[in-house]
């Protein structure tokens, strides 16, 4: 990650952490960028300025950085509602549909995100796309046994299928759920989102896939200016 990206990255992670208010349940999502808001919610309980913050965690990751920064935990079952979830992406179209699932945790981000009665993506300015699928592989995880039959499903939908292997480790990614990802490439990018997300999932043996459509609520973008970091509202 180069300095700008990272600085974008804080930014933007730092204004979500920012409209966190006391008193909530706050859904913490995976990657570098959320990491970075994750961070600041701790940092804001740590200094009194904000007071009675429980979250949901999407990840391993999420769990890990939550103890760190001293975030309390709670689970689903715990709660009524999810006030905010802060999460980042992959890619984002000007309709605020998403790509997710580059760190393999899109099935979980997408319940707590989905249940959050405000989504706030936040992203660095490389993440917006005119149409998805264009500068990143659709991540879909699909149940071990099911692999072979749901990648030639995939095939047939006009897709090609790549099962993602670990990086210092032999063999393929599993998710925090036991499963593995298959990343696909969709030759002029994906046209119908809404409708390849539910045709997906239709297919046995896919537990979930990357596209986000009509979740996020608000898309918060870093960018940087005259050497100077902003961020806006997409
Ligand atoms: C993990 C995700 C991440 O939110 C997405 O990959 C963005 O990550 P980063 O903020 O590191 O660029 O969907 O499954």
């Amino acid at each position: 990650m180069t300095d700008v990206v990272k600085l974008m990255k804080q930014e933007v992670g730092r204004a979500a952490a920012n409209r966190v208010q006391s008193n909530t349940v706050v859904g913490l999502g995976t990657g570098s960028t959320t990491a970075f808001a994750i961070q600041f919610i701790g940092e804001r309980l740590k200094s009194g300025e904000l007071t009675n913050v429980k979250g949901i965690p999407t990840s391993f990751q999420a769990i890990v950085l939550a103890r760190d920064f001293g975030i309390p935990l709670v689970s689903l079952d715990e709660v009524d509602r999810i006030d905010v979830a802060i999460d980042g992406a992959d890619e984002v179209d000007p309709q605020k549909t998403l790509i997710k699932g580059g760190g393999a945790a899109h099935t979980q981000e997408k319940i707590v995100d989905s249940l959050a009665d405000q989504f706030i993506v936040v992203v660095d300015s490389g993440k917006l796309v005119d149409k998805l699928g264009t500068t990143f592989l659709l991540p879909v995880e699909v149940v071990p046994m099911a692999v072979t039959p749901v990648m030639r499903a995939i095939r047939g939908l006009g897709g090609e299928p790549t099962l993602r292997m670990g990086v210092k480790k032999a063999g393929p990614v599993v998710s925090d759920n036991g499963n593995l990802i298959v990343d696909v490439k969709f030759a002029n990018g994906i046209d119908a989102p809404a409708e390849l997300e539910k045709t997906l999932n239709n297919i046995p043996g896919v537990l979930e896939n990357g596209i986000f459509a009509g979740v996020a609520d608000v898309v918060l973008v870093g960018e940087v200016k005259d050497n100077q970091a902003i961020v806006r509202e997409l």
